[in-house]
């Protein structure tokens, strides 16, 4: 009966081509990072009213991000979908049914719901990009790489979308530790297309394990792109900013890292939790250098849309909530996020934050409030399950360098130990030298 089908023979339930079209612009939108989805999403809907998927897409864009305030959006999308998935073709109701789970806080559900559908289309991009994202606010490292592999194969090398598949699997191989491997597959990808943030952002994390800060900060200031930075204008900027900084906070360099905070991070150049959190990581490793980060705090803090109201939606983005409440001093919202996250929580996110984000705010709040010996014992154990919550190694890199500040004032036994790790992922860098500083363990002869 359904024998539409659209340029990736994907079946469909619209016979409009202008649709088509549109939805086409939106997965491009949607993978690159580059540009505004809602406006081809919305072209889409315009153009077929009555093609539910094109609802369900903009649904999943939305919940992709994150961010509580658009759940409404996202359930509102989903129930004006509903009708219109009785006579859609069964794999378009298998997305309707994945977007309701991960809508519904049932990120796991959803994310086996994409990968069965794609093991039918692999070159559904909606579903690869969808079961991707949430793969890494999962956690899950093992199909970030693998749920990637199983279709990479059957994406013809021609298809101009191919090189940002294989960008995502360049993140999933270093989410593995397969860091040369990865460096491979991004490059490769970059060769293709050299827009892709996705490979660019792979490869800077390549360099951010080993400890490459030189190379690092030239890959992003390299224009590549075509002019300088030109990813700037991308969804993922803030992001690589973060990155950048990172690797000028290797070398030691605050100040370098602060002017990206001040020129690409803050203020206006951030407006969802995906980027604030970026901020506050940011200025929390800053600030275990001993670098005054001024009102830097305060300034996140207030513009950090109520994260105490929207706790309890993703407890990684909780976390980094956190940090900006204790950066600016606010102690008594510190605790009422602890308290919110801990009674909204549902779902998936009810084990990530029982397992991961109580036990880490309760930590660093400890950092926060001088008690460096209850920082090292709440957050130690944490070093092993914390990738349950999500994130990469290189943001979760965050509690080790908490452990080492506290380590050295309290723990010299545990922060030498955890030095002894650190010197063997990043042998020579000047960050590693500062913490063996502070903590008084020199390299061995
Ligand atoms: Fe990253």
């Amino acid at each position: 009966m359904h024998d539409r089908r659209d340029r990736r023979d994907l079946p469909v339930g619209t016979a409009s081509p202008a649709a088509l079209d549109h939805h086409e612009t939106a997965l491009w939108h949607l993978v690159s990072f580059y540009g505004d989805p809602i406006a081809a999403f919305d072209a889409t809907i315009a153009a077929d009213p009555g093609w539910g998927l094109a609802r369900v897409a903009k649904a999943v864009f939305l919940l992709t991000l994150t961010e509580p305030a658009m759940l409404p959006q996202a359930h509102e999308l989903l129930a004006q979908a509903e009708p219109l998935m009785r006579s859609a073709p069964a794999h378009e109701r298998g997305h309707f049914e994945a977007a309701q789970a991960a809508a519904a806080g049932r990120w796991r559900e959803a994310c086996a719901r994409w990968d069965a559908l794609l093991h039918a289309q692999p070159r559904d991009l909606l579903a690869l990009t969808a079961a991707h994202l949430f793969d890494f606010y999962r956690g899950d490292a093992r199909n970030l790489r693998q749920c990637v592999a199983r279709v990479l194969p059957e994406w013809p090398i021609d298809d101009p979308l191919q090189p940002y598949v294989l960008g995502m699997h360049a993140f999933g191989l270093e989410e593995c530790n397969l860091y040369p491997q990865a460096e491979a597959a991004g490059r490769e990808a970059l060769a293709r297309d050299p827009r892709g943030p996705w490979a660019i952002h792979a490869v800077a994390h390549v360099m951010e394990m080993q400890g490459r800060f030189d190379d690092g900060a030239a890959w992003l200031a390299d224009d590549r792109t075509g002019g300088s930075a030109g990813w700037a204008d991308n969804g993922l900027a803030v992001h690589l900013w973060w990155h950048l900084a990172l690797f000028h906070l290797e070398a030691l360099d605050s100040t370098s890292a602060l002017a990206l905070f001040d020129a690409r991070i803050s203020g206006a150049a951030s407006s969802v939790n995906l980027q604030w959190l970026d901020g506050a990581a940011l200025l929390w490793r800053l600030q275990l250098l001993g670098v005054d980060v001024g009102a830097r705090w305060h300034a996140l803090a207030g513009a950090w849309a109520d994260p105490v109201a929207h706790a309890g939606h993703y407890a990684f983005n909780d976390v980094h909530a956190l940090l900006a409440l204790l950066g600016s001093g606010d102690h008594a919202r510190a605790a009422a996020l602890v308290e919110a996250s801990a009674n909204h929580a549902r779902d998936d996110n009810l084990a990530m934050t029982n397992e991961v984000g109580l036990p880490l705010m309760r930590g660093l709040m400890a950092y926060a409030s001088g008690d460096a010996a209850g920082a090292c014992r709440l957050l130690y154990p944490l070093r092993t399950v914390a990738h349950h919550f999500g994130g990469s190694h290189a943001q979760r890199d965050l509690i080790d360098q908490t452990l080492l500040a506290a380590a050295a004032a309290s723990n010299t036994a545990l922060g030498r130990a955890l030095l002894n790790e650190r010197r063997l992922a990043k042998p020579a860098t000047p960050l590693t030298d500062h913490w063996a500083g502070r903590i008084g363990s020199q390299r061995a002869p």
